[in-house]
Order: C-alpha cells, then sequence, then structure tokens
C-alpha cells in the first residue's frame, strides 16, 4: 500500500459536469476534499454558464483536466464519444435546473449534455437553485423522469447560506457536505447504491 493510500481510498475515472450556479465556486473544495481519499483522475466538464462564474483555468489548478468544448480545435481528441467513453462516473456538481430540464428532455445543445446523452456509465446529479425554484413543478417533473431514465439525482440539503441572488443570509437548497458527497461517488464508482447516504 502508498503511503498515501488508506484503507478507504478508491480509484476510477471521475468526469465532473459543472454547470452555471453560483455555487459552482465551491468546485475546488469539493475536488480538493475528494482528493483526500480518492487516487484516481479528475476530469471537469464546464458549461460557458459555468465558465463565467468561475474560469476554466482556476478549476485546472484542481483537477486533472478541465474540458470545456468550446476549442473546435480540441474536437478530435475531446468530444462527447471520447469523454463517455474515458470515464466510469459523471457527476454534475452543481447541476442547475436548466441542465435537468435540457437531458431529462434528451437535448443536447452543449457538450456536457451531448456527454451525458452518449454515456453508458452512471450519471448522477446535485441539483442547486433557491427553495422556489426547487419547488416549482416543471423542476420536480423533470426530476422525475430523470429519475425514471436510470439517472441518480440527489436531493440539495436545505440550510443556511449566504445567497448571492437576493443578498442575504437564508435557508435553500444547497449541495450536499463534501463527506457526504465523496460517499456517494464512492459507492457509485463502486457500482454501489448509493441512494440511502
Ligand atoms: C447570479 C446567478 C446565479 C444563478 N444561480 C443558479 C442556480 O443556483 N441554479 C440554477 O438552476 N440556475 C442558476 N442561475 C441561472 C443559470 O445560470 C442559467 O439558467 C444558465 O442558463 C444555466 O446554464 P447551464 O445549465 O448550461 O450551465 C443563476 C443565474 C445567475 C445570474
Amino acid at each position: 500500500m502508498d503511503i498515501q493510500d488508506t484503507p478507504s481510498s478508491f480509484e476510477g475515472r471521475l468526469l465532473i459536469g459543472a454547470t452555471g450556479s453560483a455555487a459552482v465556486a465551491m468546485l475546488p473544495m469539493y475536488i480538493g476534499a475528494l482528493r483526500s481519499v480518492f487516487r484516481g483522475s479528475i476530469t471537469v466538464l464546464m458549461t460557458r454558464t459555468a465558465t463565467t462564474f468561475l474560469p476554466a483555468h482556476t478549476v485546472g489548478l484542481f483537477a486533472d483536466r478541465v474540458v470545456t468544448g468550446e476549442e473546435a480545435a480540441t474536437w478530435p481528441r475531446e468530444n462527447h464519444a471520447t469523454l463517455a467513453a474515458g470515464h466510469d462516473l459523471t457527476v454534475i456538481l452543481p447541476a442547475t435546473a436548466n441542465t435537468l430540464s435540457v437531458i431529462a428532455s434528451g437535448a443536447a445543445p452543449n457538450m456536457l449534455t451531448t456527454t451525458v446523452l452518449a454515456a453508458t456509465h452512471p450519471v448522477a446529479f446535485f441539483p442547486v437553485m433557491t427553495g422556489e425554484m426547487w419547488g416549482k413543478p416543471a423542476v420536480q417533473r423533470n426530476v422525475a423522469w430523470l429519475r425514471e431514465d436510470g439517472y441518480h439525482v440527489y436531493d440539495p440539503a436545505s440550510g443556511p447560506r449566504y445567497d448571492v441572488v437576493t443578498g442575504e443570509f437564508i435557508d435553500s437548497p444547497q449541495p450536499p457536505p463534501p463527506p457526504r458527497f465523496i460517499e456517494i461517488v464512492r459507492r457509485l464508482m463502486a457500482g454501489n447504491d448509493a441512494s440511502g447516504v
């Protein structure tokens, strides 16, 4: 066993899809926490909106590889087919209402949604949005459709946080605490059920 390894460490080829929620600013913290036990590779695939909240080169300081799909010159080696085939698990953190809707409808307007459509490996969503958005029937309908289609969708945790849209500290849906996120990734990477985590 390597000196860095612990009995609980795990491996795999992880693809993190990052979408345009302000919570994407927390992504480096999640990747850093993952690194404490995850010995595999981490690719981050960002939507165009995600890169307006957090520059891709900043994510590149934490991930092994960052893909935006914006540079056509990279398409021969980095495209939806190579990204889908080159990973064992995709987790979308944070997942916007927009991306949930697009994937629930089977559309593929960008590299991330096309990769999810092309993937045969498990895909998990960690939605983050305001409570008003999360409570809308259309959003809940999309979540139900995604689950029916075999995707894993994890309800956001609720708790106090600073909301960048309202400028207030409110009880609002938010991403799972890093330890819970890591446990879900560990179980899904091993092909196990992570619904009760
Ligand atoms: C300041 C700000 C914060 C936002 N936060 C969220 C959010 O937390 N969740 C969400 O679903 N949409 C949020 N949006 C809206 C998304 O950015 C918008 O729907 C965008 O089209 C999502 O694109 P994507 O899904 O391709 O990344 C926010 C927009 C702004 C301007």
